[in-house]
Formats: structure tokens, C-alpha cells, sequence
């Protein structure tokens, strides 16, 4: 017998002991290969392992995109000798009507640049030239040239891959959308012409097996779509009579989220997915909307992380949720999926909110669902019966559209596989995009961090990215919007940092000026756009008791106390995710960015930012690119008296007894005896000593003086055992802040709404 028909009967005997006796075999490596390409194993080589393909980016593998182990140790689909990288297309281009396509190609690939020109007495919308993108989808608009001539609704065009049914356009008359070949339509395959002259819906799109959304589509897209649900629920800032008031809207918003962690997705997916939740949740916070939230994971079971009705009833809170959500875990899941069982959930949960609270409330509760799944359910049955009732209940029972606003229910389709039949009659709502296609290693926690960081929050104090993605000066703003360099010219020249508090303040040192000093002098630099940088100083303001020669006689030969300053600008800051202010103690913008209730105090805000013997904080040094942060620990409660002793070893100073010269309004960081910290530097001076709160920056203190000139170059410098840095602390000079900052017999600015 020759070694190849001997193999063949092994593998016989085998794959007979495999398929008849249940014993477990792995698959077998060889028989996967990909020309042009790699591939990567979810579980090795065990049953429900899938060998998932992967190709440069602009191609694609074919004939298959993954296997599956299954028990019997075969791959399915069977693996093709012939497996390979393809170069992506897009979708044909020359369904356009009324005009010409150039050039005119059998197959459009990745990089190929395609124009549209129309026919004479046709007018163009859309874009004139289009490329194929690596993701498989045509850069732009859909080109469309038509004759207007009076119909309600504009010539919707036929998206690339499509044809369309239809051509009255007048109203309620219809289009219908089909995709060519072996394309899936995504969008809805139906648009009606309304009154307005506006067709129902988005334009669908014919997509590839292969085709996906890219994170940033994503981000813009889902980005959109709900700041839409959120900014209608937020309280809005209106201006009356020059004066800025707060108008809270009716409405409660319901979140639920669904998460598929069913063996078809792979197994660190449900980590991830975890994190992106947590980081959905966050970027939600930000928008100063309290919606209540269901979150659950499912595969054949559910495995909860809190109920809806723990909201309803006040027994949770957000960040507790967010806690718990972080340290979630499943050890022993079950196979199968049951899609169905996650819906009911929700349904029963609608329905009992609608039991408890009376129809008239009920009708201002909004619901948002969001399911990520690959849609390859298994057990339960179709979900679709149980989201018809969802929507009969959110609709309460009125089926004329009027209430479409009031459900969304969005898919983030993701997975090796994706069964988009399955998936998309899930969606519902009423503007925007509601089913992204993701593939299976998008980045989700980036993707929802992107979010959020246009207009509608622009305003919001302390708002920051908490990494840095490229390294740059960009990415240094994005983390530290507030940052501001304060130059004071003079005799001898002052370099000071500040931050921006508002619009139109920056906060800084007092002794970063000298007596003498007029706005002209003074320089602040904060680069709200590429190449705008430097910023006009209509007039600054020192704290009235700050007095460096104060306690001379006492023995302090240079007096800090109320070493702070205001420096109002000529024109306000513009706000974007480069530049916007930080929190400031004492004001309802921090209670809100610390999730506190709009009663809380004062007090509250205080023991919550600083309520440790060692607490940790951070200011900034000038550095390359922009600055560094450094990181101290200000010594509180009882740790306090021994931090502020070593001033007495500072130059200048005489007496002996620390309180003169370091006062109740200092906060003390520096030393070796807890951690290894920075010192702070000249040129520090006058900058935020801050605290994160989630993706909130509050600034706690403001850089004054130190016991020892460690370093009169800057950069990020270790404390020495002696070595002391005081800061002003920001909830002692609230006064001063709200005199300024607070002000509201005045047009000049927006005043800041202070906490009594
Ligand atoms: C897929 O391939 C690209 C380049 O061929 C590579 O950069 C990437 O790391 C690969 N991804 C995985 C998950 O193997
Ligand atoms: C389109 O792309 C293919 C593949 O890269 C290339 O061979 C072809 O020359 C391109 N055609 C045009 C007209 O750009
Ligand atoms: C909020 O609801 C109350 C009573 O339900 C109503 O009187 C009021 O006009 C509503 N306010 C807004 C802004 O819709
Ligand atoms: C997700 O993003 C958050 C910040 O939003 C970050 O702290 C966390 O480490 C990220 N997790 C992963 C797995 O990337």
C-alpha cells in the first residue's frame, strides 16, 4: 500500500470515530493556506474554533472569508485550495442614468477614480468624481442628474450595485431598491415621497459580503444618530435677556443594550465589548442626560449586568453601574444563541415601566436599544414578532409614524460571519443611520470614543480625550483643551502656564506679574485653530490680598497667599475638542461634570475631589511636543502639617512656625516618602494642578512656589526628600472666582453659575 492510501484509510478510521463515538478531534492546520495572505485561530484547533482570514488592506480572502471547526474535526465550509486575496471592488457605478460614467470598466477596483458627467439638459447633484475605497464602498454621493420638472420629491438616483423601481415622484408614491449580483442591500429597500418633498428614510446601499463601515464612518454616522436622541432630552442653556438660563426638557430616556457573546463571535470579543459599553456609557454621561439603563450579555442565556427597573426604582446610580459593568465576567457560557430572549427582556421590561407609570408619562419616555450580534440565533426563534411588539409599545399602538421618534433600535452588526438577513428588519427609528456593519476587530472602544466631540458639548468644562492617539501637539491639546501659556513682558520677562476657565478667562499666578504691568504686556497663547495662537489681553485682574511683602516682618521674606490672577481676553476662545475650559470648583457646570446632583454643595464637590490622605493629582511643563504632565500627591488630613513643615528649610524663610508662610490655602505636594513625584519647575507656575473624573478634568489647585529651584530649565523632574511645591488651593479663592467669573450685571460674557 502506498504511505497516500494509507493516510486516506487513517483519516477514514478516524473521521468515522470522530462523526460516530463523539470523540473530540481538532482540525487540522494543513488544511488551510491563503495565498497573498495570513490567517489567525480564535480557539486553536478545538471544535468551534474559526480560522478566520485576513488580507491586506484594499483586498479581501476568496472564495471564503472564515471556518468553523466543527465536532466531526472538518472545516466548514470545506477549505478551497484556490483560497486567496482578492482585490476589493465596489459596486457598479454604471447604473447611473442620465449621463456617463468614465471610464467605463466590466470591474471597478480599489483605487479606481470614476467621473459623472450628465447628459445636456440634466443637472447634477452629487459628487463629479468618486474612487473606490479599500472598505469596498465609492467615496462621496451618489451622482444623480435629472430634469426637476415639478415633481414633489427630487430624482432620488440608484445607489452604485442597484437598481430601483419606480419613477413617479410625486407624493406617496414610491421607490424600491434591489442590489445586482451577490450584493446585500443595506438601507431600507423602500422610500416614500412625503408632502414635504423629502423621501422617507436614508438611500440604502449595496454592500459587498466584504464591504464595511470603518470606525470613522461608524463614529459619524451612530455619532449622529443619537446626540439626535440625547441633545433632545438635554437641558438647554437659552439666553434671555442677556442672561443665560437653564431650561430642563420633559422626558425620561431608556437605554437598553444587548450584547452577543455566543460562541460565533470570537473569545476575547466579550471583553472588548465590555470595555466599548463602558466607553458608550461614559461618552452618554457627557452629554448631561440621565437616561436609565438595561444591560445585559446573551448567548442561550442572559446574563445580566443591571435592570432598567433598579433605575426606575433609584436603587442605582451610574457610576456604580459602571463599576459593576468593568468587573463583569462570565466564566461558563453556553453555547447557542438565543437573539429572541434578549428582546423579550426588553419587551417585559417596556411594558412593566408602562404598567407603573401612567400613560400620560409613559407617552415622554423614549427608548434606545442597541444590539451588537453577528445575527446567527440558533434557539428562541425569529426576535422579529418580539420587536413588533416593542414597537407597538413605544408607538402606543398609533401606527401613523407619529411616534417613530420615540424607538431606536440600532444593530451594530459585527462577526466573522454576518447573517444581514437576520439583522436588519431589527432596526427601527426615525432619522439617521441605524445598522453598521462592523468588522469582526473594529476597535468599538475607539469607534465610541470618537463620538463625541463636536458642537453640542464644545462648552463643556473639563471635557478631554484621556490618550493620546499620535503623540503630536494635536493630541496633546485634545487632552489638555484648557492649556494656556501666559508670556508677560517686562524687565525681565515672565513665562507662566494658565488654564482657560471660560470662553474669555484664563486663570494664572498673580506673581507671574509685577507692579507696573499693563494688558499690553501680556501674551497668552492657546491654539483653539491650527495657527491661531496667540490671543489679546483686554485686562487682567491680581487677587486684592495677594501682597509678596506682606509677612516680611513675620519672617517670610516672600508671601504667596492668593497668589492668583484672572486674565480676561479680547475675544472668547473657540471652542472645539483643541480647546475649551476646565471645571472650576463650586460652580454647577463641576457638579454636573462629577455626576453630582444639581443640589450638591460646595463641600460635597470637595470631599469628593480631595478626601485622601494622598491624593493624586497632576499639572503640566512645558515640554516637546507642548507639554508633560507630572504627578503628585497632595498631603491632606493628617499628612498635611508634616508636608508644609519643610518650608521652613525653604531660602527666605525665618520663622518657625510653617503657617506663616504656607497658610490654610495652600495644598502641599512633593517628597519621596510615599511616592516617587515631580517637582514643579519655573515656568510651571501659574498652571492648573488638575484631577480627572471620567473624562472630566477639574482643576483642584493652581501652581505657586516650591522649597527648592530643582530645575530652572523645566522638564519632568523627580522631587528630592526635602523639596515641597504649594499650590493655591481653587475652593479657598472661590470668592475672588465668582467676582469675576460670576458676574451678571454684565453683556461682556457668559457668567458661570456658582453654587450658593
Ligand atoms: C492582518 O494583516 C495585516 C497586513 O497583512 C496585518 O497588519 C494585521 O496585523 C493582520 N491582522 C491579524 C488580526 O492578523
Ligand atoms: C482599475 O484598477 C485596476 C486594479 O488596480 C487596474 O489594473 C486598472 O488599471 C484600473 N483602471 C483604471 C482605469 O484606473
Ligand atoms: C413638561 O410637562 C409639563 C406637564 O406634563 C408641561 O406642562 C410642560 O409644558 C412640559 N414642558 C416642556 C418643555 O415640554
Ligand atoms: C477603552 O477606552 C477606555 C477609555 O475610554 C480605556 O480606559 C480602556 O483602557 C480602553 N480599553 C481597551 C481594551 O482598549
Amino acid at each position: 500500500m502506498d504511505t497516500s492510501v494509507l493516510c486516506s484509510w487513517i483519516f477514514a478510521i478516524l473521521f468515522h470515530l470522530c462523526m460516530v463515538h463523539q470523540v473530540q478531534c481538532d482540525c487540522l492546520e494543513d488544511d488551510l493556506q491563503i495565498k497573498g495572505g495570513s490567517y489567525f485561530l480564535t480557539k486553536q484547533l478545538k471544535k468551534g474554533s474559526i480560522a478566520v482570514f485576513n488580507c491586506s488592506d484594499g483586498y479581501y480572502p476568496y472564495p471564503h472569508l472564515r471556518h468553523v471547526c466543527q465536532p466531526s474535526g472538518k472545516w466548514d465550509p470545506e477549505p478551497s485550495t484556490r483560497q486567496t486575496c482578492n482585490l476589493v471592488q465596489c459596486p457598479d457605478p454604471t447604473v447611473f442614468e442620465n449621463g456617463i460614467v468614465t471610464p467605463y470598466l466590466q470591474r471597478y477596483f480599489v483605487a479606481n477614480v470614476t467621473t459623472y458627467e450628465c447628459y445636456s439638459g440634466y443637472t447634477r447633484r452629487g459628487s463629479y468624481s468618486r474612487t473606490c475605497l479599500p472598505n469596498g464602498k465609492w467615496s462621496g454621493l451618489t451622482p444623480i442628474c435629472s430634469r426637476d420638472s415639478g415633481n414633489t420629491c427630487a430624482d432620488p438616483g440608484i445607489p452604485a450595485g442597484a437598481s430601483r423601481a419606480g419613477n413617479i415622484l410625486y407624493v406617496n408614491d414610491k421607490v424600491k431598491y434591489t442590489c445586482n449580483e451577490d450584493l446585500i442591500l443595506v438601507g431600507p429597500s423602500e422610500r416614500v415621497c412625503q408632502e414635504n418633498g423629502q423621501w422617507t428614510g436614508r438611500e440604502p446601499a449595496c454592500y459587498y459580503k466584504y464591504t464595511y463601515d470603518t470606525a470613522v464612518e461608524v463614529s459619524e454616522a451612530f455619532g449622529s444618530a443619537i446626540k439626535g436622541t440625547l441633545t433632545t432630552l438635554q437641558p438647554i442653556d437659552d439666553t434671555q435677556d442677556g442672561r443665560k438660563i437653564r431650561i430642563s426638557k420633559n422626558g425620561t430616556l431608556n437605554i437598553y443594550i444587548a450584547v452577543d457573546i455566543s460562541e460565533s463571535i470570537e473569545e476575547d470579543y466579550f471583553e472588548r465589548a465590555r470595555d466599548a459599553v463602558v466607553t458608550l456609557i461614559e461618552k452618554i454621561a457627557s452629554f448631561s442626560v440621565t437616561p436609565n439603563y438595561d444591560i445585559l450579555f446573551f448567548s442561550s442565556e442572559i446574563y445580566q449586568v443591571v435592570s432598567i427597573l433598579d433605575f426606575h426604582d433609584g436603587k442605582v446610580v451610574l457610576n456604580s453601574v459602571i463599576e459593576d459593568l468593568k468587573n463583569f465576567k462570565i466564566d461558563d457560557k453556553n453555547t447557542g444563541t438565543d437573539l429572541n430572549a434578549a428582546f423579550k427582556i426588553f419587551e417585559e421590561r417596556m411594558a412593566f415601566i408602562k404598567q407603573n407609570v401612567e400613560d400620560e408619562k409613559f407617552k415622554e419616555h423614549r427608548h434606545v436599544i442597541i444590539l451588537f450580534s453577528d445575527g446567527a440565533y440558533n434557539m428562541g426563534g425569529s426576535p422579529l414578532p418580539t420587536v413588533a411588539k416593542i414597537k407597538r409599545l413605544a408607538y402606543m399602538d398609533l401606527t401613523d409614524g407619529s411616534r417613530d421618534e420615540y424607538l431606536d433600535i440600532y444593530v451594530f452588526a459585527i462577526g466573522t460571519d454576518i447573517f444581514d438577513d437576520d439583522l436588519q428588519p431589527l432596526v427601527a427609528g426615525k432619522d439617521g443611520q441605524h445598522y453598521f456593519r462592523l468588522e469582526y476587530d473594529t476597535n468599538l472602544n475607539e469607534t465610541f470614543d470618537e463620538i463625541i466631540d463636536e458642537s453640542e458639548v464644545i462648552g463643556l468644562c473639563g471635557l478631554h480625550k484621556d490618550y493620546e492617539t499620535t503623540g503630536d501637539k494635536v493630541s496633546k491639546r485634545k487632552r489638555y483643551p484648557w492649556l494656556a501659556f501666559v508670556i508677560v513682558q517686562g524687565a525681565s520677562p515672565k513665562r507662566c502656564l494658565g488654564s482657560l476657565v471660560a470662553p474669555k478667562f484664563v486663570l494664572t499666578a498673580a506673581h507671574c506679574f509685577q507692579f507696573g504691568d499693563l494688558p499690553e504686556h501680556v501674551t497668552v497663547e492657546i491654539e483653539d485653530r491650527p495657527g491661531s495662537i496667540v490671543k489679546k489681553v483686554k485686562t487682567f485682574t491680581l487677587h486684592k490680598d495677594y501682597d509678596i511683602s506682606a509677612r516680611v516682618s513675620k519672617g517670610v521674606k516672600e508671601f504667596y497667599d492668593f497668589d492668583i490672577a484672572l486674565i480676561q481676553l479680547e475675544d472668547a476662545v473657540e471652542m472645539s475638542a483643541l480647546a475649551r475650559p476646565i471645571c472650576i470648583p463650586c460652580t454647577q457646570e463641576t457638579n454636573d461634570a462629577l455626576r453630582l446632583t444639581r443640589a450638591s454643595t460646595c463641600e460635597q464637590q470637595e470631599q469628593l475631589l480631595l478626601k485622601n490622605q494622598y491624593e493624586r493629582l497632576g499639572f503640566l511643563t512645558r515640554a516637546d511636543p507642548l507639554v508633560q504632565k507630572k504627578d503628585v500627591f497632595a498631603k491632606l488630613k493628617e499628612m498635611r502639617p508634616m508636608c508644609i513643615n519643610k518650608a521652613l528649610k525653604a531660602d527666605g524663610i525665618t520663622t518657625d512656625d510653617p503657617t506663616v508662610a504656607v497658610t490654610d490655602n495652600f495644598l502641599c505636594t512633593g517628597g519621596l516618602d510615599y511616592r516617587r513625584e515631580h517637582i514643579a519647575c519655573t515656568g510651571d507656575s501659574g498652571g492648573a494642578v488638575f484631577k480627572n473624573y471620567k473624562l472630566r478634568t477639574i482643576q483642584v489647585g493652581l501652581v505657586s512656589w516650591g522649597t527648592k529651584q530643582l530645575c530652572s530649565a523645566g522638564g519632568v523632574v523627580e522631587s528630592s526628600e526635602d523639596s515641597r511645591d504649594f499650590h493655591i488651593n481653587l475652593f479657598r479663592m472661590v470668592p475672588f472666582l465668582k467676582s469675576i467669573l460670576g458676574k451678571d450685571d454684565q453683556d461682556d460674557y457668559a457668567p458661570l453659575k456658582f453654587l450658593n
